[in-house]
């Protein structure tokens, strides 16, 4: 398996990730994504958006504000649970999550350590000009409470009936007190979340289905079955609004971990913020004439650990002709880009950024002329380029290109004119 090391190395050398702040020695959990990661995250987030709103009549979508009124998160539970236990070293002063120490000494120096204190992971900021206590907002630490507040608003606009569901992709912060293992856990990152409504007694049902479902979605993006399990959470580990929880993992070169949580939140969201806003969060059952507070199967994955997965299943290294090749084997339809063209020479730049400039209305393209094709070859290997063009001193004759193939390396020779139909063919299959 790959190391994190080889990663963190691959994503800066190619544009998928940087250190944030790079130029200031960086600022410990948070990252930036560059030219190449960025399309990769939005091949995510499409899939996403695609598999739980586009092709499902009963969800739908919504993009809420990163602040929300602070009463929000005293309703929600998170001013007064949303904490991790914290130690310091008394020698060398450093802090760490009590949860995750081993020993009852420093892991760093052997020191002592502090007795356990509650550190609320919530991001504290000032609305309005004045700073005081009246002033305090939160930087949202899940992006699903929104959908709760919202919940009747939406459910007037949207004409759904029980069960429906309402998705959001978003930001969300946390002052994690010990960020690691590069984009796996971060301070800032984003989630894609669905909270789905159900009758109180069809939860469990509800429940196995979304879990199933969100295994089908990793397997749709490339990540095989065999490749993620399902861990239930032990009735200690609940989170404070949980009353069953199931974590879909994956094996990352640090261990098993959590890229996703499937939880049974009960009604205790709509509830508490009917009781904080004294607004009534119910739903109006026409057939059994009556209220309910629906109960909520909520579905909740991060952006950044599903591209880390990604990029860790994708990584490959193969012996070519006694030189070592790496290639990211994703799936051709999540990679940054689709194709890849290359004039063989400065002097076929202009035909050959023209044929770029065509397929770039149908697909999602690089153009590249810089070094030997076989250095442009193992720089599009490296960030998953399935198909790259070269246009070569015969294409003027014969109107024709060559196109490899990422993991066959095998090359094809195909008309000019065709190039578009013969992209679309290969991403119909
Ligand atoms: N609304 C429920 C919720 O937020 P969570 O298990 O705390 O539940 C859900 O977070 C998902 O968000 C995680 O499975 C993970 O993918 C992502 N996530 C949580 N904290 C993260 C962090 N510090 N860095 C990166 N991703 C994180």
């Amino acid at each position: 398996m790959v190391s994190m090391d080889e990663l963190v190395s691959l994503c800066k050398r190619r544009g998928f990730i940087f250190q944030g702040s790079d130029i200031y020695g960086g600022l410990n959990g948070f990252w930036d994504y560059g030219p190449v990661g960025v399309e990769l995250k939005r091949r995510i987030k499409d899939a996403w958006w695609k598999f739980m709103v586009l092709e499902r009549e009963n969800v739908v979508g919504v993009d809420t504000a990163i602040i929300a009124h602070p009463r929000t998160w005293v309703a929600s539970g998170h001013v007064e649970s949303f904490s991790d236990p914290m130690v310091d070293c008394k020698r060398c002063k450093k802090r760490f999550r009590a949860d995750e120490l081993e020993g009852k000494n420093c892991p760093e120096c052997g020191g002592e350590l502090t007795e356990a204190r509650q550190f609320n992971l919530m991001f504290e900021t000032h609305v309005g000009p004045v700073k005081d206590e009246a002033s305090i907002a939160y930087l949202r630490p899940e992006t699903c409470q929104s959908i709760f507040t919202q919940f009747k608003n939406v459910l007037n606009v949207s004409r759904q009936k029980l069960p429906f569901g309402i998705a959001q992709i978003g930001k969300a912060f946390r002052n994690e007190i010990n960020p690691r293992n590069f984009i796996f856990r971060t301070r800032e990152f984003e989630q894609m979340e669905m909270e789905f409504f159900v009758r109180p007694e069809e939860d469990k049902k509800w429940f196995e289905y979304w879990l199933e479902e969100r295994l089908n979605w990793f397997e749709e993006i490339g990540i095989a079955k065999g490749k993620t399990r399902i861990r239930y959470h032990e009735q200690h580990e609940l989170a404070h609004y949980a009353k069953m929880c199931a974590d879909i993992e994956f094996e990352m070169p640090f261990g098993w971990a959590e890229l996703e949580g499937i939880a049974h939140r009960s009604d205790y969201d709509l509830s508490q913020h009917a009781k904080f806003s004294g607004k009534d969060l119910s739903y109006f059952d026409s057939e059994k004439n009556e209220h309910v507070i629906p109960f909520v199967i909520e579905t909740s994955v991060g952006v950044d650990r599903t591209l880390l997965a990604l990029l860790v299943d994708a990584y490959h290294e193969e012996e070519v002709r006694g030189e070592k090749r790496v290639v990211l084997k994703l799936k051709p339809s999540m990679a940054p880009f689709q194709a890849a063209v290359f004039p063989l020479s400065s002097k076929l730049a202009e035909p050959a950024a023209k044929l770029e400039m065509d397929l770039r209305k149908k697909f999602i393209t690089d153009y590249d002329d810089v070094g030997s094709i076989g250095k442009r070859y193992r720089r599009h290997d490296e960030i998953g380029t399935p198909f790259c063009i070269t246009y070569d001193f015969d294409s003027e004759s014969d109107h024709k290109v060559t196109v490899r193939e990422r993991d066959t390396m095998l090359q094809e020779r195909i008309e000019i004119d065709r190039a578009k139909d013969y992209l679309t063919e290969k991403f119909n299959k």
